[in-house]
């Protein structure tokens, strides 16, 4: 026999082993790929039964992913969904020497499918947003997943406008740009969304290939529904001496341009620079649709993000002194405060604030003093970039 027809009669015998050991009827053989861990773990394991009258079973304590038998078959149930995992380590002359694969009744198999892909979204630990003021959460919220949502696609083509929308987190650097990024993916994890970080290096290595406007489109296109981001975009596209827009910004623009857009796309982008620094072709509509400003936390916001801390720290300090002293400090800074703190707790059993302020002050005397400019910021600027500097005007 040839071993087509080899491994065709082993399938029909093994998958007809299975449907007849367990009951199932019209047998679907699958493998289940990425999604074999969450279908195994969630479902509650059945008796092992033989192929043919052999069974060999195999000893493992770390999992329950494994099926504990080197030849048979191990019968499951997913929320009532019966299915089992056929596994025939048979010494035959093939690369892959076991069979393994899973076998439900004709009847079960798009339902079960759907409850492990449920699974797998539920699986997704996402934490809290940043803390950000509610409206500004909320215009997030809407122009990246609400945008993407499908109803409202639809009505975009139908509209015969072009689903795809860009964005613009700007503002001075520890202020939640990347954390919202961050949230944002976790999100789209969470919704089935598809998604793509580019990071400098990325970007950088794709400029320098031999096709650099098809790579560049590659590394920004999403094949369904997605959102992509470029976080600190800036570093990637601006020579860090000159501050001066490198061709880069060029190729990238119209790398961009070029992309075909299939379903639905998000670019989000971030950049520590200010708005006047950024070259106006890149905030055309079009491009950037819209720029969200990641500021200096006021009071009330701060105090929410202290409200986030642990209960004793929180029960240790004054968290209206914390507050009124905090006026001026980035999200990073205050929560650099948090560690301090509990770095001392850990060393002295007491939570004290003076001497935190006092470390984070020093600290940040010896920071300022070999501090380093990227991206935008003209040399000479402040971290919050609003100097025009020597700049060029973008
Ligand atoms: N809005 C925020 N809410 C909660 N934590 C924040 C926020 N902004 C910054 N942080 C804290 O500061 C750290 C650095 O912030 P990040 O999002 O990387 O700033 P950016 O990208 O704007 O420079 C985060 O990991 C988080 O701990
Ligand atoms: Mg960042």
């Amino acid at each position: 026999m040839t071993p087509l027809s080899t491994y065709s009669a082993d399938h029909r015998f093994l998958v007809e082993s299975a449907a007849r050991a367990t009951d199932l009827t019209d047998p679907v053989a699958f493998v289940a790929g990425g999604y074999a861990h969450n279908l195994v773990v969630n479902a509650t394991r059945g008796p092992l039964v033989p192929i043919d009258g052999a069974l060999v079973r195999q000893w493992v304590t770390r999992s329950k992913y494994y099926p504990g038998t080197a030849f048979g078959i191990r019968l499951y149930s997913l929320e009532g969904i019966r299915f089992a995992r056929c596994v025939a380590n048979v010494d035959t002359d093939y690369e892959e020497s076991a069979y393994d694969l899973f076998v439900v009744s004709r009847a079960d198999y798009l339902k079960l499918f759907r409850r492990v892909l449920r699974l797998s979204r539920q699986k997704v630990e996402n934490g809290p947003p940043p803390v950000l003021p509610d409206s500004q959460l909320e215009v997030l919220r809407q122009n990246t997943l609400g945008y993407l949502d499908r109803n409202n696609l639809k009505r975009i083509k139908e509209l015969g406008g072009r689903p795809k929308r860009g964005l613009l987190l700007t503002g001075p650097p520890g202020n939640g740009k990347t954390s919202a990024c961050r949230w944002l993916w976790e999100e789209c994890q969470r919704h089935g969304y598809e998604y793509q970080l580019v990071s400098p290096d990325a970007y950088q290595a794709a400029r320098r290939s031999c096709n650099p406007v098809q790579a560049v489109r590659e590394l920004f296109t999403v094949h369904r529904c997605g959102v992509i981001f470029f976080d600190d975009m800036d570093v990637a596209l601006r020579d860090r001496n000159t501050v001066r827009e490198t061709d880069d910004q060029a190729v990238f623009l119209s790398a961009l341009d070029g992309i075909q857009v299939n379903e639905g796309v998000v670019y989000v982008f971030t950049t520590n620079c200010s708005l006047d620094l950024i070259d106006p072709a890149f905030k055309r509509p079009g491009r950037i649709d819209l720029v969200l400003h990641f500021t200096l936390p006021d009071a009330p916001l701060r105090r929410r993000l202290m409200d986030r801390w642990h209960a004793d720290l929180r029960a240790g300090i004054d968290l209206d002194t914390a507050v009124k002293q905090t006026a001026g400090y980035s999200f990073a800074e205050v929560e650099e405060l948090k560690n301090l703190l509990i770095l001392r707790y850990i060393d002295t059993n007491g939570w004290d604030w003076d001497w935190a302020m006092e470390q984070f002050r020093e600290n940040r005397t010896d920071l300022a003093e070999q501090h380093r400019h990227v991206g935008f910021a003209p040399v000479g600027a402040g971290s919050n970039g609003s100097s025009n500097g020597n700049g060029d005007g973008h």
